[in-house]
């Protein structure tokens, strides 16, 4: 059974969403651990009601690679396979990545590579694009910028506000990320170029 490790800054739903898959046995790992940069995420809080082994891990005074250097030793620890960005707030350093090559998923709420980076559904709606989603990709040295393996749609509506449209766009993150997952986990994705290829 191949082990995943969740990083995570905050409200956690999408490691919920994964959890409750990996629980159902609908995703063949076991969550080897949580970690959070953030001692008051309420993800931090769940995982360790849900009784899985959680960590915080804090960054005040050190320096990326110190770290990063930190967290890839827990995930080592733990003998993690794959490592799922579940609203991480931190940006990878390249050591990091190294560490664990092409094994890095993160979810993005928007369809990449447009609105890369912060508040993606907010500025998707002031642009007025009538299409928006989320994506799944592997974690390169870019800020989103890696091999996308799933996405999904939703159309933006006339009356959305922000929080309808991030409402929209999250009840796929949740579905299409245990999909990304699975995908990895089965060795069903090949990568040429940049595009991620489902495997025959
Ligand atoms: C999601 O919108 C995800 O796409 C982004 O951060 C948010 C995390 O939400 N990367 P949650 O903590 O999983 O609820």
């Amino acid at each position: 059974m191949k082990n995943l490790g969740i990083l995570l800054s905050g409200r956690g739903s999408n490691f919920e969403a994964i959890a409750k898959n990996v629980l159902a046995g609908k995703i063949p790992a076991r969550i080897a651990a949580v970690i959070s940069n953030r001692e008051e995420a309420r993800g931090l809080a769940l995982a360790r009601e849900m009784g899985f082994e959680t960590r915080y891990v804090p960054s005040q005074g050190k320096n990326r690679e110190t770290y990063d250097q930190e967290i890839v030793a827990l995930l080592k620890a733990f003998r993690v396979d794959l490592v799922c960005l579940a609203g991480f707030m931190r940006i990878l350093s390249p050591a990091f990545i190294r560490e664990f090559p092409r094994r890095i998923l993160n979810i993005h709420p928007a369809l990449l590579p447009s609105f890369a980076g912060l508040d993606a559904q907010k500025r998707a709606l002031e642009y007025g694009v009538k299409f928006s989603g989320c994506t799944v990709h592997i974690v390169d040295e870019g800020v989103d910028t890696g091999p996308i393996v799933c996405q999904a749609v939703v159309p933006v509506k006339d009356d959305d506000s922000e929080e309808t449209l991030a409402a929209r766009i999250l009840a796929e993150e949740h579905r299409i990320y245990s999909e990304a997952i699975c995908l990895m986990l089965e060795d069903r994705v090949g990568i040429v170029g940049r595009r991620a290829l489902r495997k025959k």
